[in-house]
């Protein structure tokens, strides 16, 4: 049975039932791992080369049936096979087609669990590199906004109940250090994710003298694993990609439920442009917030991928185990969602209007400015749980009264306590109350401006950790269909 096509069929005498070859069958999916597999055994072969397990010209014929096998690809019209398995096994079994026997020297030293275990990390090294540029697009457009709007006054909520006076700056600003976390954590993880498993073979690693420091200098990837039990079975590169896209859905899912708030005839404190809403089939006056409720509602799928690859991987026994195949969609599934979401908010955001003067009069109703009135108080010499009470006092009175607190006059504080002094009145103003409010983090127009200048300080350090460590010469020649950078001379 020498020549099974099955890469494995040795050892089988009967053919694979055709269910059984569609239940095991990945390449469905693994097919967008392809280029990075390829990438992964131009390093390697070049290493088999360079450690005299191959020899110059067989290694050149490799490399340039891979390199054609990639253009084949990337333009659609490479041919994937489901009886040959997987993504590794298509590849490997075109090369062999090209190029004849020589191509079963590719696989020396090497199993499809170190392989994929490669394979995904540098598809995640490559995605989150994208996705981190796509946050910095996301956190620049955001502090610009923060900046238009730094002195548009509006009611902030705790419990959805208009609560003190803050400015539509500093609410933004809030998204931003948001974001600003996850691009924090996007670095941290790729780092993570860009260490080298090949060299660990199937579990036990290799007898044969496999120079793997130089196969990760060829990827680009600043570490080895060492262990090849685990170099095999570890998938926390993409459960740490799935957690990190969860928190950035939990942060987009706000932004969006809040804008789509705002956007009600309720808040009335938004306008989003046409381009981004859509009709009702049946109501002629609707305007409805699809894409921001979209938003909201595609954080579930990702939470959804998270849970799914924690439940496969939990209990499983060292070290490779079929179920790992599993890992691959909800990863793919989650990365394109997040990075769709992470991609349309700076159009969503640059296209809405903001109503002002609707802000500024909800900040009318609801006695916002009773905390200023005790801070006044306070001043006076007042202990603030005493003064809290007096002010509670103030607030029953106008209920009682049907007034807001702009209406009172002097006198009718000043029956309520006599620590009202002539002057009181002045602290009931929604611009003086936010003005003072200028601590580091505080919403004053003052203070959101620094906020601003600190977080594009913040977004510069980020970037420029983000603009090393992202994929390989030989990826990135690989994607763009470019010739393939020089071997390392060591
Ligand atoms: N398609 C497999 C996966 O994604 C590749 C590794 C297969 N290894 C094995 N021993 N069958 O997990």
């Amino acid at each position: 049975m020498a020549t099974d096509s099955r890469a494995w069929g040795g050892r089988f005498q009967e053919a694979t039932a055709a269910v059984v070859e569609a239940m095991n069958a990945s390449v469905g999916f693994d097919k967008a791992l392809a280029l990075e597999d390829i990438a992964g055994s131009v390093a390697h072969s070049r290493m088999l080369a360079a450690q005299h397990l191959m020899c110059g010209k067989e290694q050149a014929q490799i490399e340039a049936g891979l390199v054609a096998i990639a253009a084949d690809i990337r333009a659609g019209r490479f041919t994937w096979s489901v009886a040959r398995e997987d993504v590794h096994m298509n590849v490997e079994g075109a090369l062999a087609d090209r190029i004849g026997r020589v191509a079963g020297k590719l696989h020396t030293g090497r199993s499809r669990n170190d392989q994929v275990a490669l394979d995904i990390r540098l598809w995640l090294r490559r995605e989150l590199t994208e996705l981190g540029g796509e946050l910095q697009t996301l956190v620049t457009t955001l502090v610009g906004l923060a900046r238009e709007h730094a002195e548009v006054a509006m009611p902030g909520y705790t419990h959805l109940q208009r609560a003190q006076p803050i400015t539509l700056g500093h609410h933004l600003m809030a998204y931003v250090a948001m974001f600003l976390r996850d691009l924090d954590r996007l670095v941290d993880a790729r780092r993570r994710a860009s260490v080298l498993p090949l060299g660990s073979g199937a579990l036990a690693a290799s007898p044969l003298p496999l120079d793997r420091d130089r196969v990760a200098r060829e990827l680009e990837l600043p570490e080895i694993t060492f262990n090849s039990l685990d170099g095999v079975s570890d998938r926390d590169a993409a459960l740490e990609t799935l957690s990190l896209a969860s928190i950035i859905m939990v942060h987009v899912s706000r932004l969006a439920e809040e804008l789509v708030l705002w956007a009600s005839q309720e808040f009335g404190f938004i306008e989003l442009s046409d381009g981004f809403c859509t009709g009702s089939s049946l109501m002629p006056q609707k305007k409805n917030p699809d894409i921001p409720e979209l938003l909201r509602g595609k954080a579930g799928r990702v939470f959804g991928s998270l849970q799914s690859l924690l439940t496969t991987m939990k209990g499983l026994p060292l070290a490779y185990n079929k179920d790992m195949q599993e890992d691959k969609e909800p990863v793919f599934d989650a990365m394109a969602t997040v990075r769709q979401a992470v991609g349309i908010l700076p159009d969503l955001l640059g296209a809405m209007t903001v109503k002002k003067e609707r802000m500024r009069a909800a900040l009318k109703d609801g006695f916002l400015l009773a905390t200023d009135l005790a801070d006044y108080l306070v001043d006076t010499g007042m202990p603030f749980r005493e003064a809290h009470h007096v002010v509670g006092r103030v607030v029953a009175y106008c209920l009682g009264a049907g007034k807001r607190l702009e209406d009172l006059d002097h006198a009718e504080l000043h029956a309520i306590d006599a620590a009202f002094g002539p002057d009181s009145l002045d602290v009931i103003d929604a611009d003086r109350s936010i003005g003072r409010r200028a601590l580091p983090g505080g919403p004053a127009p003052e203070a959101v401006r620094r906020s601003a200048d600190f977080a594009e300080m913040q977004v510069e350090v980020l970037a420029g950790r983000l603009a090393s460590g992202g994929p390989s010469a030989i990826e990135r020649a690989l994607h763009a269909g470019e010739p393939l950078p020089a071997p390392q001379t060591k």
